[in-house]
């Protein structure tokens, strides 16, 4: 097919690709370039969260392109999309959060977020978790615990540490008067979704505020729904001083965010950050458009019900397949079914592609279903059997 080998002659192998070439998609559905019809439970990587092709994005883009795209002067001037976007982010914002800064991705806004956590606390050093993912500049994978990330890239951003992540005693050790920040997923994702439990979060704040060192909250994969709340840390009691953003925010268009506090906010000077697309038009009107469609159609509580159902399908295999699956977890629609051994969930992921289901894989032996936030009940379910069938078929073998 011409658009592999093309592909395949110009662009830079980073990924050992899949031979599929993805010509559009509709809703949890996209097709290929053949008309091969495929479920994705993947969502473009947790990104897509209110489904393919969305009509509310499509008129977003093409209300927001017939206007403008790109300020004069960039940043430098004031947007009415942008204006609009952090208005309602003011409502949804956890805790202290107030003010808000566009990025183009979530390891930008990781980066910034670290940058102005040195600048600010006048300190080196920042905190992160083993088999966290922070993202791929190089400030970002400083500060990502899993060696396939970091060690090609040496030498890494000096002054990163790490500890296992829901071990606070581990952490307590390696707090001192060094450290600017911590940096913690409420969920691990890439790590396996791995998930902390609320007093850890709980005391991970408690021994930051101690220290005088911030703590940044990375939503960026748990962000906007996935995990049922608006975010992962909705109603915990702690002291967030900034939270990055990202994927779910604009339903695919590439944009990312990071709020702060107003203490942070007030040690920010002008000329600290900025970018040239930094909330540009386009994509604070799509992600508008985007947290007024998971406000507006109460898809949290959708979340709820659907992840409910999974589980309950979930639970029922564990116990069925118990010679294949070691645990199954997850929150909301961020899941995890994790395999005896990488042979088996490597099968089950090339069985399920077979099958036109897309699967991630994660940690060799962690298959993660992360769907569309608005897949319906019978989608869910035609996902799940294609699922089984191939997990039953592995079992035979
Ligand atoms: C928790 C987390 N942080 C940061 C990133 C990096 O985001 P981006 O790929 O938009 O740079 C990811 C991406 O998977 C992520 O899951």
């Amino acid at each position: 097919m011409k658009t592999i080998a093309v592909e395949d002659k110009y662009a830079i192998p980073f990924f050992k690709k899949l031979q599929i070439s993805i010509e559009r998609g509709e809703g949890v559905y996209v097709w290929d370039e053949g008309g091969r019809r495929y479920l994705d439970f993947t969502s473009g990587w947790g990104v897509t969260c209110i489904g393919h092709a969305n009509p509310v994005i499509t008129r977003a883009l093409c209300d927001q392109a017939e206007k403008i795209i790109q300020n004069p002067s960039s940043g430098l001037t004031y947007s009415p999309p942008r204006a609009k976007l952090l208005e309602l982010m003011g409502s949804i914002l956890p805790g202290r959060l107030e003010y808000v800064f566009f990025s183009n991705s979530g390891a930008e806004a990781n980066d910034a977020a670290i940058k102005l956590a040195r600048k600010v606390s006048g300190r080196t050093d920042i905190i992160s978790t083993h088999k966290s993912f922070h993202g791929r500049t190089i400030s970002a994978a400083s500060a990502t615990g899993q060696a396939k990330h970091r060690e090609k890239f040496n030498p890494l951003m000096p002054n990163y540490r790490f500890v296992p992540y829901n071990d606070l005693e581990a952490l307590d050790a390696e707090m001192d008067n060094q450290v600017a920040a911590m940096i913690l997923e409420p969920i691990q994702g890439e790590g396996g979704v791995n998930i902390s439990p609320e007093a850890y979060l709980k005391s991970v704040s408690d021994i930051c505020e101690r220290n005088g060192s911030y703590l940044i909250i990375d939503e960026v994969q748990t962000g906007f729904c996935r995990t049922g709340p608006m975010f992962a840390i909705d109603g915990l009691d702690i002291k967030v001083d900034f939270l990055t953003m990202a994927k779910g925010i604009a339903g695919g268009f590439p944009i990312g965010a990071f709020a702060v506090s107003e203490e942070i906010a007030r040690g920010i000077e002008m000329g600290d950050h900025g970018g040239t697309y930094c909330g540009n038009p386009m994509g604070t009107a799509v992600s508008y458009a985007v947290i007024r469609y998971l406000l507006d159609n109460n898809i949290s509580e959708h979340v709820h019900t659907i992840s409910g159902a999974i589980f309950r399908e979930l639970d029922r295999w564990k116990k069925e397949y118990a010679d294949l699956i070691v645990d199954v977890r997850g929150r909301g629609l961020l899941i995890a079914i994790e395999f005896n051994n990488a042979a088996d969930a490597a099968a089950i992921y090339a069985g399920c592609l077979d099958q036109g289901l897309f699967v991630n894989i994660t940690q060799e032996k962690v298959i993660r279903l992360f769907p569309a936030l608005n897949i319906t009940q019978e989608e869910t379910a035609e996902g799940l059997r294609i699922l089984e069938a191939v997990i039953a078929g592995r079992r035979d073998k």
